[in-house]
């Protein structure tokens, strides 16, 4: 394990280039292995997470050539996934765990074994063994409901399911289903959550429908199978994710000044900013989407944030889905805004990488916040600042990024124990952080 130490050393400022969306890499990569054509994939994510669905879609009949400026994939089509030689190692990636079996789960034969990491191990995969059970799918799990489990290929029919949680994986499992299923499948989800998958089966020749439940804030989502889907090149814009981690020491750090480009501003993933514009930061960017209809594009912009004092605010539950990654920084801007800020419907953060309840107020209490856990996320006190200290990782890569921007804020500097976390989605965090030195 790697320990490694952030202080506070002084203001940010620079442009910086985010790695690629986590998200649409993913996407893009099991889209193009269930092509008929080959497709390309343009500023594909080259991080732990993502490299494990390239190697599961070969594991599955896919090549794949790595070419210094895109990624081939030559798919099998939509009804050709082979059987693998082994069980597919899922890594630390929970979104490759949810949506694979999705497409597996509707092959006329075969059966595939996934399994992953500790963490991954601990993840719940009932939630899309459940509503893929009612579509006549076999999925045999440890437990019923954990990794290893092992999705037997089965004739699929309609389903009309009304997500418990808002969740893009339940939802974009549920939809590759039923890619392949007999007769239409319908997803409501009770509040949203980010859409890529709707965009790029629309971008692909889907039809798609995607409408408001009247009287509230639930989307329905409905499809019907097609013969094969028709993917043009794919290009995969910048991880607001992991942006969002410049972003925080951007406006945490005084005298900073910070712009990252190419970054991903579909409205389904910007809630960090609206979040953190209400409690006073300021965001310059193209944030314009509205939050209605089906697209194909993903949207992009330069976003340029500066220093500036922050005010608590309460994050409501129809405003978690949009936000879902980014809370636990909402909670570190909360140490340093005037006021209380908390965060509440949150209850899904118990179920991501780490248990994001209990890992972020355990390593934030560690550093001096004033920070409680809820039910269903956390209060906190702002204090003005951060004393520093050690924040464990617990593996999360998010939570080590989180540490890292942490210690540049605080008074005293901190110590990341298992930084190499960040590898899941940001190979380069620790040195795209340093290069926004003072100037
Ligand atoms: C993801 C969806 C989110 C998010 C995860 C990636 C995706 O989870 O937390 O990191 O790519 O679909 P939900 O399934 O809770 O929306």
């Amino acid at each position: 394990m790697t320990t490694v130490r952030f202080d506070p050393v002084g203001r940010r400022r620079g442009a910086i280039t985010p790695p690629a969306d986590k998200s649409g890499s993913h996407r893009a990569a099991l889209f193009a292995a269930m092509s008929p054509e080959p497709v390309r994939i343009h500023n594909y994510l080259d991080a732990a997470d993502t490299n494990s669905t390239l190697q599961a879609i070969r594991c599955i009949g896919s090549i794949v050539e790595v070419r210094p400026d895109d990624i081939l994939v030559r798919g099998t089509g939509l009804r050709g996934a082979q059987e693998s030689d082994g069980p597919i190692d899922v890594g630390n990636a929970g979104t490759l765990m949810r949506l694979l079996p999705g497409w597996l789960a509707g092959q006329k034969e075969g059966s595939w074994t996934l399994d992953g990491d500790a963490s991954i191990r601990r993840r719940p995969v009932d939630r899309i063994a459940g509503p893929l059970a009612m579509m006549g799918a076999r999925i045999e799990a440890r437990e019923g409901r954990f990794a290893p489990f092992t999705v037997y290929g089965s004739s699929l029919s309609a389903l009309d399911y009304e997500l418990p949680v808002a969740s893009a994986q339940v939802k974009s499992c549920l939809l590759i289903a039923g890619l392949v299923a007999d007769g239409e499948v319908a997803v409501t989800e009770p509040a949203p959550s980010r859409d890529h998958t709707e965009r790029l089966l629309a971008g692909a020749g889907v039809a798609i429908q995607r409408s408001a439940v009247a009287g509230g804030p639930a989307i329905r989502v409905a499809i019907h199978n097609v013969d094969e889907i028709e993917l043009q090149d794919i290009h995969v814009p910048g991880d607001l994710s992991s942006a969002a981690f410049l972003i925080a020491a951007g406006v945490l750090v005084p005298g900073s000044r910070i712009v990252v480009e190419s970054v991903g501003v579909n409205w389904t993933r910007t809630g960090f900013l609206r979040i953190i514009e209400r409690m006073g930061a300021i965001v310059v960017g193209d944030l314009e989407e509205e939050s209605h209809g089906v697209r194909t594009e993903e949207p992009v912009s330069d976003l340029d944030v500066c220093h500036g004092p922050l005010f608590g605010t309460v994050v409501e539950p129809d405003e978690v889905g949009p936000a879902i990654d980014e809370l636990p920084l909402v909670a570190l801007l909360g140490c340093f805004a005037e006021g209380e800020t908390v965060v509440c419907g949150a209850e899904e953060l118990r179920v991501k990488e780490s248990d994001r309840i209990a890992t972020v107020v355990e390593g934030l209490s560690g550093l001096g916040a004033e920070i409680e856990a809820t039910r269903d996320g956390f209060a906190v006190t702002g204090t003005g600042g951060l004393r520093g200290g050690t924040i464990d990782a617990h593996g999360d890569h998010r939570l080590a990024m989180l540490g890292a921007v942490a210690g540049l804020a605080s008074r005293e500097g901190v110590e990341v124990v298992g930084m190499e976390a960040a590898a899941v989605s940001y190979p380069r965090f620790a040195e795209d952080l340093a290069a926004l030195a003072q100037t």
